[in-house]
């Protein structure tokens, strides 16, 4: 774990802030792009994962394209260099002006969700003199064994269309002017540990292509999206996730001939790579006996535990004590749901040592807030320490 081995170098810089190790991310992008190359997949980024210039312009140096979900994304890809014919576009709300800026684009796809919306695409393209490509997002009713906050595959789920709908309105969707269907797009859920939930995916995604062909759609591509897990847990025993073993069961269970098949990692790219470093401000008991050490960061820098009740397994950096103690993490924000952990336990630490919260980089400073008028957190890299 990078903070652990530069923490001399951390213990003066004024905190939070993310700590994004350059390395780790490389070996990540290394990984990802040779085992991907070994089957011919096609690989985008799911930016919302985290914006930072300097993690996209790396990723961009690899060759992936982007996965987007809202006109602004699509716009930070751009800026960022990355090539539109590279870009996908999914979201459950796209607004009008966000469409049309989409259309303008010429991007790789728009992965539309529901049937208004691709009524609604079309007649903006119609407007535009465009005709824009357009996937699918179909909902394929699978549990994806994750937290139920980030789960998007179930039949209730608001993402994607069903597939009956598709089915019976097929003709209409396929008589539209001004969008063309090349593909099927689907995403289950984030943080998918039990790799066969893959297995399911693709037995349903392949029946699903076979009845959309039969339905009259000449689908060129497949875009299986993301969700590829980390291990929150011990991070420090996985730091780069299982592609191989993501893409081997995709290999030998997906049957949709010789489509190119896309992905959409976000997670698996950045999660590891990053971690908040905070400082303890306050230690403090409660009535009831509770240790509480007050950090100085918040939901505000990481909303995961508070949002999802999601875990980071968190570290004191720069503690010397050898005796541990079992504390309540809690942040500064004025909430009472704003802590990062119950029952951790952590050499005695006091006010101005140094905490890592682990596994941090996806989902973290790209849902920073500002409420309380906190600072938005920055960025501290490993290759400018
Ligand atoms: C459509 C879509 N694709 C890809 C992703 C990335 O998922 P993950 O970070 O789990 O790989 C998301 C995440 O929410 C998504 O909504």
């Amino acid at each position: 774990m990078l903070s652990r081995k530069v923490a001399d170098r951390l213990a003066g810089m004024q905190t939070p802030f993310y700590l994004y190790d350059m390395d780790l991310l490389r070996l990540t992008l290394e990984s990802a792009v040779s085992m991907a190359a070994r089957y011919g997949y096609q690989l985008h980024y799911a930016i919302k994962a985290n914006y930072d210039p300097r993690l996209l312009e790396m990723i961009r140096q690899y060759g992936l394209g982007i996965d987007c979900a809202s006109g602004n994304e699509v716009r930070c890809a751009i800026e960022a260099g990355f090539d539109p014919a590279k870009i996908v576009y999914a979201g459950v709300g796209k607004k009008d002006d966000e469409l049309r800026y989409a259309i303008d684009q010429g991007l790789f796809a728009i992965n539309c969700e529901s049937l208004e919306e691709l009524d609604v695409l079309s007649a903006l393209a119609v407007e535009a003199g465009k005709k824009v490509t357009v996937a699918l997002r179909v909902n394929p009713d699978i549990d994806p064994k994750t937290n139920h906050c980030i789960d998007t595959g179930q039949a209730d789920s608001k993402f994607g269309i069903s597939y009956e709908e598709i089915l019976e309105h097929s003709g209409h969707i396929r008589q539209l002017p001004g969008i063309c269907v090349r593909g099927m797009h689907l995403h289950i859920g984030s943080q998918i540990r039990e790799l066969h939930v893959f297995e399911y995916l693709c037995e349903k995604v392949n029946v699903i292509v076979e009845n959309l062909e039969k339905a009259g759609f000449q689908l060129e591509f497949v875009d299986v999206g993301g969700g590829l897990g980390i291990n929150y847990d011990m991070p420090e025993n996985e730091p780069v996730p299982n592609f191989a073993s993501v893409f081997a069961i995709i290999n030998s269970h997906l049957r949709v001939g010789d489509r190119p098949v896309h992905f959409e990692f976000g997670r698996a790219i950045v999660g590891e790579c990053g971690e908040l470093i905070t400082r303890v401000l306050y230690n403090k008991t409660t009535a009831t006996g509770r240790k509480l050490l007050i950090v100085d960061s918040s939901m505000t820098e990481l909303i995961r535990p508070a949002l999802y009740g999601a875990y980071h397994n968190i570290e004191n950096i720069t503690s010397k004590e050898e005796k541990r103690e079992k504390y309540t993490i809690v942040g500064t924000a004025c909430e009472s749901t704003d802590k990062f952990d119950e029952n951790v336990s952590l050499p005695v630490s006091k006010r101005g040592d140094l905490l890592t919260l682990k596994s941090a980089g996806a989902y973290g400073q790209s849902m920073a807030s500002r409420y309380n008028l906190h600072d938005l957190p920055r960025s501290v890299y490993s290759d400018e320490l």
